[in-house]
């Protein structure tokens, strides 16, 4: 089992700190931000990921599990240092290195015996030889430094079960040794490892994404023109998913990607490409229908409703998906953009998300602490976020609780039969509208 150091305890860094632990290592995670730090000491994550309070608070009492603001102590005797701090989006869609290169600059200070750095940070094809000479331009002891790509592929709310269920694992070295130590840290999960250059793993990080965000604008696409023709989007994509060559996931309709991952990692490829006079016209595509499909409720309800003035719009969900409290990229922030400047009154309720929601969505939107109350008085109720309390609702509710039940669902959430028997006037995406 490994001494492993592990920079940065965002939802990539923190997961992979507490897995690498679970399996047996020795994990020290570490942060700039001393509160974070004294609260996931006590056990208490920052994130709300399910399962993860349990698995960090086991491997903290068993020993294996430490945090701490000091990068000397932290990288003290270690043999693996993991760097899984952010790379936020800069204006022009590029990947600001910035905390990257801090991290690559402090490993070089500090570290006294040789160490394999391992990328988990999503950076652009070329950054690990950067973070390579980086380190070797300031290192301080003689010692010897080598570095893997590890690309994560953790979905959010999904994480732990993710780390311990993976399809693969990248492991991009140009050094076998270091390419060893990394598959053998590994093992314990027993999920495939696959080997390539570190090039070559920054890449598949990227394409991957833009892969699975180009699945959502295509099915989306089509969700548009299954309503114009009378089609029922639901249909078409098990039918499509039954073809083994395209499989049935990713391809549920709704209101676009959100999310720290698709917008920010989609961007930066389109840049990527650019800085080689490469214009990837199919990603930017992707790109366009996606931010246009954040419009789709909204547009549906004007064409619905007439004028939204003076219409009290209750809003299901906040988050960017379900299971998460993240609201990076949320569609509901442009669509509540939308609707007040359609001036309606936009009252909106989440689960989870509610806390983080009130710092970035836009000023004007009211809360409430449940559905019920969202929707009092309501002309339109808007499904945001397919959260399984939505799913379960008795759609009684609706009509019981709005002044007018005129339901547009963004997640396609219900039965378009069981709706049939309501009072609803149901409107969801790519399928015909219940009225
Ligand atoms: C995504 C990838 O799925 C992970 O593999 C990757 O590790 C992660 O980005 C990352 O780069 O860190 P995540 O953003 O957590 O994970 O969430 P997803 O479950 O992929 O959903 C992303 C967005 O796509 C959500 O807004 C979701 O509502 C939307 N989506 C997803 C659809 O609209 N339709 C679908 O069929 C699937």
């Amino acid at each position: 089992m490994k001494k492993i150091a592990v920079v940065g305890t965002g939802y990539v860094g923190l997961v992979t700190g507490v897995a690498l632990s679970d399996v047996g290592h020795q994990v020290t995670c570490i942060d700039i931000d001393q509160k974070k730090v004294e609260r996931m000491q006590k056990g208490v994550s920052p994130i709300y990921e399910p399962g993860l309070d349990e698995v960090m608070m086991r491997n903290i009492e068993a020993g294996r599990l430490q945090f701490t603001t000091d990068h000397h102590e932290g990288f003290s005797g270690k043999e693996v240092i993991y760097i899984a701090v952010g790379t936020p989006e800069r204006e022009d869609g590029t990947a600001d290195l910035q905390y990257i290169d801090q991290v690559a600059k402090d490993i070089a200070t500090h570290v006294k015996q040789d160490v394999v750095v391992v990328t988990k940070s999503t950076v652009p094809v070329g950054t690990n030889d950067h973070i390579l000479s980086l380190i070797q331009e300031y290192l301080v002891h003689d010692v010897r430094v080598e570095i893997v790509s590890n690309p994560e592929f953790l979905r959010e709310g999904s994480a732990v079960y993710d780390a311990f269920n993976g399809d693969r694992i990248v492991v991009g070295s140009d050094s076998q040794r270091a390419g060893d130590v990394i598959e053998e840290i590994n093992k314990p999960f027993g999920i495939y490892c696959y080997r390539t250059d570190v090039r070559s793993a920054e890449m598949i990080k990227y394409a991957s994404n833009a892969f699975l965000a180009t699945k959502i604008s295509f099915i989306n696409e089509i969700a548009n023109i299954c309503e114009k023709v009378g089609a029922n989007i639901e249909d078409v994509a098990t039918g499509m998913g039954m073809d083994g060559r395209i499989g049935h996931q990713f391809l549920r309709a709704g209101i676009g990607y959100g999310g720290s991952c698709f917008p920010k990692d989609t961007k930066a490829l389109t840049q990527i490409a650019a800085n080689i006079d490469h214009n990837f016209e199919l990603l930017n595509a992707v790109i366009r229908v996606n931010n246009h499909q954040h419009r789709a409720l909204t547009e549906k309800a004007k064409s619905v409703l007439g004028s939204l003035e003076g219409k009290r719009v209750a809003m299901l969900g906040l988050a960017f998906k379900p299971n998460t409290d993240d609201m990076r990229e949320s569609p509901a922030m442009a669509i509540s953009q939308e609707l007040i400047l359609a001036g309606a009154t936009v009252v909106a309720y989440d689960p989870i998300a509610m806390d983080n929601a009130k710092n970035v969505m836009p000023a004007g939107v009211s809360y409430v602490q449940n559905v019920e109350e969202a929707l009092q008085g309501a002309d339109a109720a808007f499904i945001v976020t397919d959260w399984k309390e939505f799913k379960a609702l008795d759609l009684s509710v609706y009509v019981d609780q709005m002044a007018e039940a005129n339901v547009f669902d963004g997640r396609n959430c219900y039965d378009l039969d069981k709706v049939a028997l309501t009072k609803l006037n149901y409107y969801s995406i790519g399928r015909p509208p219940v009225v």
